[in-house]
């Protein structure tokens, strides 16, 4: 059995006020694991803030330490109170301009450091229409996640990047397919450790749609971007999961 996890993805959003959502959210009731990415400057504070809230970064440097100005490893992470941290996010690979590789050897760094690595994945729009999702999801996870990933070191996130903050959602059956094939590909290459590894749905979950998600094939869980930063708004999205648990 895979223990559902309901991630928030606080992007650069937040300074101290914030952590009152986290207050407001409250320990966990139900069977989910619940997860907050804060910003960098706010993970010392909201670990161990709420029992049963878990917390992590949003990106690490692949390197334990160094001349490397304005960034921050997977041992700070830990160091500052962090039990996960999301990489590859679209926005990284994006803004950052961050490869596969790169992606690669920060969940190596990460896992050195004791950090379970949430790896994102995900396809264009420009991708999607040319009929090309399945192939670029199979090379970024090829390319992303390290030989040696373990259910309990590695979770995958299937971010559609035009489902990112725009209300865009694919269809149940566009999930599904992702999703199947996502967990193919994962056994193919980690054998029977792949059952036990989590496969997230992210882009534009909401409490309205958060149900309808968490039903379909392979989904278990979510990481959810704009709708985790108010706790009025992601913990519905934890009690869907808890009841499709
Ligand atoms: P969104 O972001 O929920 O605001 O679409 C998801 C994400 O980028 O992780």
């Amino acid at each position: 059995m895979r223990r559902k996890l309901a991630a928030g993805n606080w992007k650069m959003n937040g300074t101290r006020a914030a952590l009152a959502e986290v207050d407001t959210l409250g320990a966990p009731k139900g069977p989910s694991e619940v997860l907050i990415c804060p910003p960098a400057t706010l993970i010392a504070a909201a670990a161990g803030r709420v029992d049963g809230i878990a917390v992590g970064g949003q990106d690490c440097h692949a390197a334990e330490k160094g001349a490397h100005t304005g960034d921050v490893s997977a041992s700070m992470l830990a160091d500052a109170g962090a039990t996960h941290v999301i990489l590859g996010h679209s926005e990284r690979r994006a803004d950052h301009g961050e490869t596969d590789a790169a992606v690669r050897a920060k969940t190596e760094a990460a896992w050195a450091a004791g950090l379970v690595a949430i790896v994102c994945v995900g396809e264009t729009l420009a991708q999607r229409e040319a009929g090309e999702t399945l192939d670029v999801i199979g090379a970024q996870l090829d390319g992303s996640v390290p030989d040696g990933a373990t259910a309990a070191t590695t979770v995958i996130a299937y971010e559609p990047v035009w489902a990112i903050g725009t209300g865009k959602v694919p269809t149940n059956d566009q999930i599904a397919e992702v999703h199947d094939a996502m967990r193919e590909r994962l056994k193919n290459r980690f054998g029977a450790e792949s059952d036990g590894m989590r496969l997230l749905y992210g882009g534009s979950v909401k409490g309205s749609n958060a149900a309808e998600i968490f039903a379909v094939s392979n989904v278990d869980g979510a990481l959810v971007g704009g709708a985790s930063l108010k706790a009025a708004d992601f913990g519905p999205i934890v009690e869907a999961l808890d009841a499709a648990s």
